[in-house]
Formats: structure tokens, C-alpha cells, sequence
């Protein structure tokens, strides 16, 4: 799992004023609050004074107070009142608790995991242009928890392979040659124009069987990803006019656990009454996927490339998966198999920008990485993916 990019923490609605929110990502727990002003504020949820969970606590105003002793930590992390010590009480200096940067986009609470001083984070994805339409889209929205690691199940979403065995509703298992068209990279990942031979019309229910009943050419897909927030865009064209894109970004719960935020606009019967047809046949494909991931050997990602036998209709995963692997090499990839060793007797934290700034007088440790930290990442990445040749 790595740091120092953007994760969806939770739909904006299941965060209020007033009421602590607990979720877990890259396996250490977090808290959220909205503030007054309408932000969000996130920390990590061990209290730095005994270590119990802030998001069992209250809000107060727009603090947030440990349920063990009544300390109460600001939206920067700040501790700013301990009742036992009375109001005169000079707050120690290492009473503070890692903050982390978040924005809000496509009514997602997206929280930067990582150390990296504004000037040095990229910004949210941006992939999803049609959320801004409501006009001529329609959003349906869902979230998926799957016992599966991220990184292999972003790589079965990339893989247009798969669409011909595992989805009898959308592949067509008598046609499934790839079409092997060039790849193009993008600022943070790459992007594929496909065309693939739909099912026989009978295979279709619903409101697309009766749009797509009669005679259609082949289905045009338009797939691209970002390492950057992790996440992909699906988007077929059934029938010229006749489309719907498919947006996901894969939290790590842990090594193991994926939370999955999806949002599926379409241009075609956007009634409100057709969005449970569409989440049905949404949710019906995912399960079909993580059927399949987690049977996938190893379970954990990166294994080297010589590992398995990628082939050429595997590019898409390939350049995922070689992205991961720079990530990795930028020492950015935590040491969970140390964190989880150590858990029981030792608080590890992700890095905020605040240690950065100031690395002493902490109470929990930053997590371990796998390899020595080298902070330019990012523009590295870039600078990479401005020259493909380069990157390979
Ligand atoms: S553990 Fe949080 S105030 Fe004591
Ligand atoms: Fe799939």
C-alpha cells in the first residue's frame, strides 16, 4: 500500500457537523469530522495520550474530544484542551495528532495519505467531466467492500481480456480477440480506444435490451486510469448516442480489503426509475470480478513481471502495474508486514505535511517504508510520462 496519494475516505453525506466519523485505509484508522465552515477535517483516530480511538468520542464545536480523558485535538491536530489539567495547564508540545489534507469532488470525501507539502501534491483526479452535466447524465452511485488487495483488483478493471469469460451480460465469449490498438499515456496513467463485439441482443434485460434490440455494429470502449487516486473510467458506446461511463477509485482498506467508490453516468433512460436496473447489472459485474480476483495467486501485488507471462493484450495492466512498481521504488510503499508484526504493541501513523515540516516531538512513530524515501515523485512520474519511451 502506498502513500502520498489521494484516497476517497467516505461519501460526503456520511460526513456531518457534529459527529465524529471513523474509517480505515491502508490499514490505520482515521478520523473525519465536517467543520463549520463546510470542510472536512481528517486525523488519525489513536489518541497521542492513551491511544483510544477519537472516532468514539464526540465533536465539540469544531474539535474533536477523545472519549477516554476529554482531550480535544482541532481540525490541525492540535491538542488545545486536557479538562484533567485544568484551563491554566501549558499544553506539552508533542500533543499533536498527524492531519491530513482533504477535498471534497463528485460528492466523495478524497483525503491526501501522505507527507508532501502542498506545492508537491498533484491535484484530485479529474475523469469524470460528464458529474458536471446533469443535463445529459445520470449518476448512480455505490460502494463495494471486497476481499481482495487494490492493486489486483485496478488491474482486473484494466484488463479488457477478461470481459469475453467472466461477463456473459456485456462480453461475448465467441469473439474475444483484443483489438491491440496503441496505448496512449496520460499525465498520471493511460488511456485505450477498443472496439469489442457485443453479446446477442437475447443476452440483454432491461432498458438497454429494448434500446439495443435491433441490429448494432460493435460496441466502441474508451478505458483509462490514473495512479493517481487510483482509479479508472470505463466508457462504452453502444450505439452511436448510447453510452454510459463507469468511474471507480479502489481505497486500501488493507492488503486485503478494498473499498470500492463507483459512479455510473449514463446518457440513455436517465428517469430516476431505470437507476435500480443499472445498480443491479453494476453490482452483478463486480461480483463476477471479485469472484474471480480472489481466486488470483499471488494475492498481493507487485510480483515481478517475469513472474507471470503478460502478453500484449495485457498492456493496459502492464503499464498500471509498472507505475505501482515506481511508487514502490520512490520508497513510498509501507512496511505493512512490520506494522502488522509490531501492532499489537506499537502506534505507527502515516506521515502528515505537519512532520514533515517538523519531524521532532511526535508521540507516534511514521510508518516504515519498504525501500529510503525519495520525495519528487510525483514530478518524476510526470516527467516520466511526458516521454513513454522513457518510462519503459
Ligand atoms: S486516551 Fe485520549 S484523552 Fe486519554
Ligand atoms: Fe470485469
Amino acid at each position: 500500500m502506498l502513500i502520498n496519494n489521494w484516497y476517497v475516505a467516505a461519501e460526503s453525506a456520511d460526513v456531518v457537523q457534529g459527529q465524529p466519523h471513523g474509517v480505515k485505509m491502508l490499514g490505520f484508522d482515521f478520523v473525519l469530522q465536517r467543520l463549520s465552515d463546510g470542510s472536512v477535517a481528517c486525523l488519525s483516530d489513536v489518541c497521542i495520550h492513551r491511544g483510544a480511538s477519537l472516532s468514539k468520542g464526540a465533536c465539540h464545536g469544531d474539535r474533536f474530544a477523545c472519549p477516554f480523558h476529554g482531550w480535544e485535538f482541532d481540525a490541525s491536530g492540535a491538542c488545545v484542551k486536557i479538562p484533567s489539567m485544568g484551563d491554566d495547564f501549558a499544553i506539552p508540545k508533542r500533543a499533536k495528532i498527524d492531519s491530513y489534507p482533504t477535498e471534497e469532488k463528485y460528492d466523495w470525501i478524497w483525503v491526501f495519505l501522505g507527507d508532501l507539502p502542498e506545492d508537491q501534491r498533484p491535484p484530485v483526479p479529474n475523469l469524470l467531466p460528464e458529474y458536471d452535466d446533469p443535463e445529459h447524465w445520470r449518476v448512480t452511485r455505490m460502494v463495494i467492500d471486497a476481499d481482495v488487495n487494490w492493486q489486483k483488483f485496478e488491474e482486473n478493471s484494466l484488463d479488457t481480456a477478461h470481459l469475453s469469460f467472466v461477463h456473459k451480460s456485456f462480453g461475448n465469449r465467441l469473439s474475444p480477440k483484443a483489438t491491440l490498438v496503441p496505448i496512449d499515456r496520460t499525465a498520471y496513467g493511460a488511456k485505450v480506444a477498443r472496439e469489442r463485439v457485443p453479446p446477442k441482443a437475447e443476452v440483454k434485460t432491461g432498458v438497454l435490451a429494448s434500446l439495443l434490440s435491433e441490429e448494432r455494429g460493435k460496441t466502441q470502449v474508451e478505458l483509462e486510469f490514473s495512479i493517481l487516486g487510483t482509479c479508472h473510467r470505463i466508457h462504452p458506446t453502444f450505439r452511436p448516442g448510447v453510452s454510459q461511463v463507469t468511474f471507480a477509485s479502489s481505497t486500501p482498506v488493507g492488503l486485503h480489503k478494498t473499498r470500492q467508490f463507483g459512479l455510473q453516468a449514463r446518457n440513455y433512460a436517465i428517469e430516476p426509475q431505470f437507476d435500480q436496473e443499472r445498480l443491479d447489472g453494476r453490482r452483478q459485474a463486480i461480483m463476477e470480478d471479485i469472484g474471480v480476483v480472489t481466486t488470483v495467486r499471488p494475492a498481493l501485488g507487485p510480483t515481478a513481471f517475469r513472474d507471470e507471462l503478460l502478453i500484449k493484450a495485457d498492456e493496459m495492466e502492464s503499464i498500471f502495474r509498472h507505475l505501482v512498481m515506481r511508487m514502490i521504488d520512490f520508497g513510498w510503499e509501507i512496511d505493512s508486514e512490520k506494522v502488522e508484526r509490531e501492532w499489537n504493541h506499537k502506534v505507527y501513523v502515516i506521515p502528515s505535511p505537519a512532520r514533515r515540516l517538523d519531524p521532532k516531538g511526535w508521540v507516534h512513530e511514521a510508518c516504515p517504508m519498504t525501500r529510503p524515501r525519495r520525495d519528487d515523485g510525483w514530478q518524476v512520474l510526470a516527467a516520466e510520462l511526458s516521454k513513454p519511451e522513457a518510462a519503459e
